[in-house]
């Protein structure tokens, strides 16, 4: 089973394999977290990734609750039991990095998990 972790804070400040950016198919960098990811991950961080075989520890921001505006409750809900029923393979752990304590409380809600 895949470990999840809540968090509050910047994601771009993580040391994680991977984050997952809450991007548009332009892939060109918007606001929020997407323009946030771009701006830390400079070209040379992104040729370092290219080797890398798989990823153990994976950092979620709450994708589409900002811009697109997303209702927060059912997207929370889809974020765990989509992480939930992945299957576990090189994946071990997963970080859902908040930016709030809103979004922290409700992570927690979906999780049953305490401060
Ligand atoms: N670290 C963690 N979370 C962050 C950060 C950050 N540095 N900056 C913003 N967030 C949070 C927001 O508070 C929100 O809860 O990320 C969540 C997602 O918000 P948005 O970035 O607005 O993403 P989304 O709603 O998925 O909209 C995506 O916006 O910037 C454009 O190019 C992007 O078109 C795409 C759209």
């Amino acid at each position: 089973m895949i470990e999840i972790e809540i968090i509050q804070g910047d994601i771009t400040k993580l040391t994680v394999d991977a984050i997952v950016n809450a991007a548009n198919c332009s892939l060109l960098g918007g606001g929020g977290v997407d323009g946030a990811i771009h701006r830390a991950a400079g070209p040379e961080l992104l040729r370092a990734c290219i080797p890398l075989n798989g990823c153990e520890t994976v950092a979620f921001p709450a994708i589409s609750c900002g811009v697109y505006g997303y209702p927060w409750e059912a997207a929370t809900e889809i974020a765990v039991k989509s992480v939930r029923e992945f299957p576990a393979q090189k994946v071990k752990k997963v970080i859902f990095c908040c930016f709030g304590e809103e979004m922290e409380k409700l992570y927690r809600e979906k999780v049953g998990s305490r401060r």
